[in-house]
């Protein structure tokens, strides 16, 4: 009888410990997901100390910019939310009342890369700025280095512009200084705040490209961060079984065309525009149905891409990657060759149209009408994974343009305009 004791007492001996285990394993689950969540995710309270941090540079009279009133003074920007900027730039959503002429108020975005004290200085310690001559020829050296920037971006001719630093800043410069009660102050706090902003390749790009209408629109600046048009984005059409909603066929074929529209566009600019993370997220869309390049970080101009490709050495192709702008392996020099294998398009189709998961309907283009089912399944297939080159297997390559040609007629027919 006792051995019966003391099994029994041993089992739940056991089974105590047991639970024990699984209760402490659950615990740490918790703690580490939370600890991760955090890690991963903006706060509001980080998110308004960023807010804060910037207006008591600007109180202090160390930064400037178009907007740095209204944020700081007259409250008519207002926080709202905040993205998981942790591992990206810093992305808040505000609210502005005085950003479009007729006082009606929109959701704005406050974009800004590094961390307010990490900001890109102009060292000028060597300056002494207390005549008016002095303070001109160093107004005419930035003006150089501002040049210089757009050019880095582009090989542009920046001579058409008369005014470059307004034209950078999207805030009258002269005006400024003229506003302003100590010239001296001002003409560093400025152009400070400029360089700050114009070290920023998005921000620099926006102001190159800000004719197109896929450009978001700057509505003004405040030292480094800069205040963009708020779109929805592409990331909304994604993962929609998920989230428990769906978007029409007709509406997604019709932003699918747009997207065609688009890169068709970047490949005709005077230099072509190439687009390195092409991800549902990183595209905008306006209620008109227009498309828009939200994060052009890593957007490239063709030369700049050859350039990046020609640094390279190499054993295998993904070496040569620069993102989604896919290079090729030289294995006789070990050297990346100075030529994208693939083409923006093929990256849309991969990464925006078929999806992350290829065998899941993920993808803007998931779940078409059944008359279109087959022969779309099989340009998507054309689009994302060309097989052009023979010798060139295994690498990603350029969408044919008869492809583009018959997916936009497909698409134009589901959606019954043809
Ligand atoms: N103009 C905008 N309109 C709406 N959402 C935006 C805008 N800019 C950025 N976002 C949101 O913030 C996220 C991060 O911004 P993004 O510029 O892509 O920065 P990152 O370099 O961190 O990817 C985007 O994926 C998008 O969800
Ligand atoms: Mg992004």
């Amino acid at each position: 009888m006792a051995i019966f004791r003391w099994m029994r007492r041993r089992v739940k001996c056991c089974c105590l410990s047991c639970c024990g285990v699984m209760v402490f394993i659950v615990i740490s689950l918790a703690l580490f997901g939370r600890h991760m969540y955090k890690k991963e995710h903006c706060t509001e309270g980080e998110s308004k100390k960023i807010i804060e941090d910037l207006c008591k540079l600007y109180k202090e009279g160390e930064v400037a910019g178009s907007l740095c009133n209204a944020l700081c003074e007259t409250e008519d920007v207002h926080y709202q939310t905040c993205t998981n900027y942790r591992k990206g730039k810093k992305v808040l959503f505000l609210t502005c009342d005085s950003c479009v002429p007729d006082k009606t108020r929109v959701t704005v975005v406050m974009k800004m890369k590094d961390e307010l004290d990490e900001r890109e200085k102009l060292n000028m310690f060597h300056l002494e700025l207390d005549t008016s001559e002095r303070q001109r020829q160093y107004v005419e050296e930035i003006e150089i280095l501002v040049k210089n920037s757009f050019m880095f971006l582009r090989h542009n001719d920046m001579s058409k512009h008369k005014d470059i630093l307004s034209f950078a800043w999207g805030w009258n410069f002269q005006e400024y200084l003229e506003n302003s009660k100590d010239k001296k102050d001002a003409v560093v706090v400025a152009l400070s705040s400029l360089w700050s902003l114009t070290e920023q390749q998005e921000y620099l790009m926006s102001r190159d490209l800000y004719n197109h209408s896929f450009t978001p629109r700057i509505y003004g600046t405040c030292g480094p961060a800069y205040f963009v048009e708020n779109t929805q984005t592409l990331g909304n059409y994604e993962f929609e079984i998920l989230k428990g909603w769906t978007h029409s066929w007709r509406e997604r074929a019709t932003i699918a065309l747009k997207l065609i529209d688009l890169m068709k566009e970047l490949d005709d600019l005077s230099e072509k525009l190439h687009l390195c993370d092409i991800k549902p997220d990183n595209f905008g869309l306006r209620d008109n149905g227009e498309v828009t390049l939200i994060d052009t970080d890593c957007a490239l101009f063709e030369e700049n891409l050859l350039m990046q490709f020609n640094h390279t050495n190499c054993t295998s192709h993904d070496d040569c990657d620069f993102f989604d702008c896919r290079g090729f392996c030289d294995t006789k020099t070990n050297k990346c060759l100075q030529e994208r294998t693939n083409n923006n398009m093929q990256a849309v189709c991969e990464d925006v149209f078929v999806g992350y998961f290829p065998k899941m309907p993920t993808g803007l283009l998931r779940d078409p009408p059944g008359s279109i089912k087959v022969e779309l399944f099989k340009l998507l297939q054309e689009c994302s994974s060309p097989e052009v080159e023979t010798d060139r297997q295994g690498v990603r390559q350029r969408v044919q343009p008869h492809t583009i040609k018959n997916l936009q007629e497909l698409l134009h027919k589901s959606i019954g305009e043809q």
